[in-house]
């Protein structure tokens, strides 16, 4: 499905509702430019897992566990430059069992991503637009 989102408020927004969606081994990989808003469609989502912390961006931390109906890890692979860095900066094991996991830039991992990983591209249009397209899982929009 594709959702066209106007403001950050909508791109939070969509994020909490494709949350409600999501549950415990979900991976979600995030694509789209550098200010296309991965970081606020992950922060929507993690609010609507429960998650109570502010939730920002893990640039240069790689990866956030946050705490919420069950754990959320939130990773940015801009800077992991492939599978075996993936492995050695966060271990493959936060891509399976009990965690919701979300990937920026999952396009950089994409060989570690299962088969069951939802993709999400952001596509940055005129006006503050932004145009979200969801593969791999049903969403209500
Ligand atoms: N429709 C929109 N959706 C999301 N963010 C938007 C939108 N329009 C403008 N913005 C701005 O774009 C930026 C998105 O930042 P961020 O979520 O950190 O992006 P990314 O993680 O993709 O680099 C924020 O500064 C936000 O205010
Ligand atoms: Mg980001």
């Amino acid at each position: 499905m594709i959702a066209v989102t106007k403001s950050y408020e909508e791109t939070f927004d969509f994020g909490r509702i494709l949350g409600r969606v999501l549950k415990p081994g979900d991976v979600v990989a995030l694509d789209g430019g550098l200010g296309s808003g991965k970081t606020c469609l992950c922060a929507g989502i993690c609010r609507a897992l429960g998650v109570k912390d502010v939730v920002t961006s893990p640039t240069y931390t790689i990866v956030h566990e946050y705490e919420g109906v069950f754990p959320v890890y939130h990773i940015d692979a801009y800077r992991i430059s492939g599978a075996e860095d993936f492995e050695a900066s966060c271990g493959s094991e936060i891509l399976c069992g009990g965690n919701v996991c979300l990937v920026e830039w999952g396009g950089r991992i994409a060989s570690c991503l299962p088969p069951n990983t939802i993709y999400v591209e952001i596509k940055i249009s005129g006006g503050g637009a932004r145009e979200i397209t969801v593969n791999g899982i049903d969403v209500e929009y």
